[in-house]
């Protein structure tokens, strides 16, 4: 059927689940009709909401022009398209920002509301219900099997080929559930393909459309920098024996940052050729490939650029050994993160002096992204580091801040910060240490002496926080647009 009369089964209020995980493997023709659909309605004065689940973000032709014709009445569990930024931020949508891993299992707990469709992109499909996905797992084996009616968009542009590139397992629920047998990166537990129940496929829309991941900022020298900390610190650690020689599976999360980190790892010779275990496979993992400094890759996404997507696609035969998909579900599992010992790299917005991490709220109240997959990683990872640019903004914006104005990370689970100016491995040490730690080696200069005296004027106590001056960098922000305005006589 053609994309509007897919769209047309969708009634307002529905529930609709999409395959796919950031821009990718998602379905584009039938959010792209049901969001003129909804536009016709809302011209004819008629309500039309749906709710909607994903993997992780999506692209202009899901969030986008869904969340510009205001036809999302909520949304989880991650986003970061801007039209979708501003639609949440903006109260037009309810969001739930939710711990990637956890979402499947959400579902069928009944913690939130079974979705009525799922729409799933494919590159193939069976008389018999044989689906096989296309550049991303995240949540379509869950919402296969748990929505009513099934919506396909068979999607040409990926090949056939891809058959064995993903692993599909989901777990039993408790009590019933067991270990999930993964106990290295490349391990195969599951399906190639998702088993879907014929009975339920409503519609199939065949498409041409490639995906929309969107190109990366170039590296800059403060991000290389990052990352030249990240492998400096990689390297000590193995020669101090706390990461093994033959190294650690790494995640790498999301952005620009995480981008340039993995690269400079790979540059960096004395760390070994390493796996990958991790959601998104972004550029930098094919880069590395090529090189022979990734053996292999397990992540829920294939999220590459269009060139470097359609070079894997060209050399499939060399690549299909090298690279496995799995539900978000396995791919962030904490069980597996524990078990492997993953060094996890994620990237902070903000980093107080205590070592508690905001990712996701721009000054205490604009949500960003989400958390995604970081909470996963990094509280169950055998080592936990978070990175930024010690400054935003041009210098007015101090990534290290006295106290977070919103944590998604607490100082139990980040064990190294690091900025281009340096290293604060938290392991071990006190509130009072790790301030010390992160104001000398990760701020700005232009805030280290803010941040000395906030310490100073901290009110005694085993974590010498002020709760008159915790925020002042964020409402001095606020006020002049500048944190460096910051006087401390305000607050004595
Ligand atoms: N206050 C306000 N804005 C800030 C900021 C702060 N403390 N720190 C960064 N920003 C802004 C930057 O200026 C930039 O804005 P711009 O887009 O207008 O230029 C934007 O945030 C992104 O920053 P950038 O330095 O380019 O980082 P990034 O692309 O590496 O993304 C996160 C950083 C935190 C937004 C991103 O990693 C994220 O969403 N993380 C949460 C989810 C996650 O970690 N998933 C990984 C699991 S695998």
């Amino acid at each position: 059927m053609t994309a509007e009369e897919a769209a047309s089964l969708i009634k307002n209020n529905d529930i609709i689940g999409l395959s796919g995980f950031t821009a990718t493997g998602c379905p584009q023709a039938v959010p792209t009709a049901l969001a003129k659909r909804a536009e016709e309605e809302h011209a004819k004065g008629k309500p039309f909401k749906v709710g909607m689940y994903t993997g992780a973000s999506t692209g202009e032709s899901a969030d986008g022009v869904l969340a510009r014709a205001k036809a999302i009445k909520f949304r989880s569990p991650y986003q970061s398209h801007p039209d979708s930024r501003a639609g949440l931020n903006n109260h037009d949508m309810e969001y739930f920002d939710l711990h990637l891993s956890e979402l499947p299992q959400y579902l069928r707990y009944g913690f939130l509301p079974k979705p009525d469709f799922a729409i799933l992109e494919v590159c193939d499909l069976s008389d018999d219900g044989k689906a096989v996905l296309t550049s991303a797992v995240g949540i379509s084996p869950t919402i296969a099997h748990l929505a009513d009616k099934i919506i396909i968009e068979l999607n040409h542009y990926h090949p056939k080929e891809l058959l064995g590139l993903h692993d599909i397992y989901e777990p039993l629920d408790p009590p019933y559930r067991r270990e999930i047998p993964v106990y290295s990166p490349s391990d195969r537990i599951g399906s190639p393909y998702v088993q879907l129940d014929p009975e339920k496929v409503v519609g199939v829309v065949e498409t041409r459309l490639p995906t929309e991941i969107s190109p990366f900022t170039p590296l800059d020298e403060v991000t290389a920098q990052i990352g030249r900390n990240v492998a400096n610190f990689l390297c000590n650690e193995i020669k101090a024996g706390r990461i093994p020689a033959s190294f650690l599976p790494v995640q790498s999360g999301v952005g620009n940052v995480a981008n340039a980190v993995l690269g400079a790892m790979g540059m960096n010779k004395e760390i070994p050729a390493f796996e990958i275990y991790t959601e998104v496979i972004q550029d930098s993992v094919i880069e590395l490939m090529k090189e022979n400094r990734v053996k292999f890759a397990s992540g829920c996404s294939l999220s590459l650029t269009t060139p470097v997507l359609e070079a894997v696609y060209a050399n499939w035969n060399t690549y299909k050994e090298q690279l496995l998909l799995r539900p978000q579900e396995i791919s962030n599992n904490p069980e597996i993160a524990r078990r492997l010992g993953l060094i996890a790299i994620n990237t902070a917005l903000e980093v107080d002096i205590f070592g508690h991490v905001n990712s996701t709220h721009v000054m205490g109240s604009k949500m960003m992204n989400g958390i995604g997959g970081s909470g996963d990683f990094c509280r169950n990872a055998a080592l936990s580091i978070f990175t930024a640019p010690s400054t935003a903004k041009g210098g007015k914006i101090s990534a290290i801040v006295p106290m977070v104005s919103h944590v998604d990370h607490s100082e139990h689970s980040v064990k190294v910060m690091i900025t281009e100016h340096g290293v604060a491995d938290l392991r071990g040490l006190s509130p009072v240490q790790r301030a010390e730690s992160i104001i000398e080696n990760c701020a700005d200069p232009d805030y280290k002496d803010l941040l000395r005296k906030y310490l100073q004027m901290g009110v005694k106590g085993h974590t010498p926080q002020n709760v008159n001056a915790a925020l002042a960098f964020h409402s001095v922000f606020l006020k002049t647009g500048d944190m460096r305005e910051v006087n401390w006589s305000d607050y004595k």
